[in-house]
């Protein structure tokens, strides 16, 4: 599967069957983890057995069932790049373990952090969980209701970007990319440019979840497009090939 297929096929993912994810996925999804750690200075961590962060009377944490393992999304808190950072390389991740059959979804806030079993320095912040185990192949009844719930109506391609003159179809194959993107409460906060064939995107606000939707976006873009994203707000985009 390419990694288009993977963002074709993606849907975030409540409901999980509990049992054990193959051990040969496993391996494979700890050794990207340790090579992103390594280029990206970020601490993610892989959870075996997460269930406790999950488990309580809220709503919220009753949104999901039979989670056991994740993704603890941690990293230094003076990275000015720390939440773009988590976007990019958690959705990395996403894609590769849609590629393992396996289901997925991104958690900013619908989980105990007390309950956590990540460790998170003094100096370091837990962004966010990614949820990544065995699903059934369709969803139940109560799976999509809650579905239908979180992701209600998704932005047209020309809301997602501003361009004054007509857009080549490398940039209109990356925004198709970036529509497709996971985002906090289906928001697509993340505003793309493009002018005199020069790409930038940003986001309004940097105080909350949108930088890491800007990093999740900026990857899609350069999967659908090809090409190399600076790191930032309203950071410019290298077009390869
Ligand atoms: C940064 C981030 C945080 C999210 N937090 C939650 C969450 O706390 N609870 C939840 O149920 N879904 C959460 N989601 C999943 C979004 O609701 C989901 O991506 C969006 O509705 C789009 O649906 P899709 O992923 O199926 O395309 C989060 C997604 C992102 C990117």
């Amino acid at each position: 599967m390419t990694d288009l297929e993977a963002i074709e096929l993606r849907q975030s993912r409540r409901g999980y069957l509990g049992t054990p994810i193959p051990i040969e996925s496993i391996k494979q999804l700890q050794t990207s983890i340790e090579q992103y750690n390594k280029t990206s200075g970020l601490s993610i961590q892989w959870i075996e057995d997460g269930r406790a962060a999950f488990q309580g009377f809220s709503m919220g944490y009753g949104m999901f069932s039979g989670v056991r393992s994740y993704l603890a999304l941690v990293g230094k808190t003076t990275d000015v790049n720390l939440k773009e950072k988590a976007g990019y390389y958690g959705e990395l991740l996403v894609l590769e373990a849609t590629k393992l059959g396996l289901g997925t979804c991104w958690v900013g806030g619908t989980f105990n952090r007390n309950q956590c079993p990540a460790k998170v320095r003094e100096d370091e912040t837990l962004i966010s969980l990614i949820i990544i185990g065995n699903v059934a192949e369709k969803k139940g009844f109560k799976e999509n209701a809650i579905y239908k719930l979180a992701h209600r109506g998704t932005k047209s391609l020309v809301e997602l970007y501003t361009s004054e003159t007509q857009v080549p179809d490398w940039f209109s194959e990356g925004m198709k990319a970036v529509q497709k993107a996971p985002s906090a409460i289906n928001q697509q906060p993340v505003q793309f440019t493009y002018r005199d064939g020069f790409v930038t995107a940003e986001v309004k606000h940097t105080d909350n979840h949108q930088p890491i939707d800007l990093g999740i976006a900026k990857l899609h873009f350069e999967i659908g497009a090809g090409g190399k994203f600076e790191l930032g707000n309203k950071a410019s985009f290298k077009k390869i090939n």
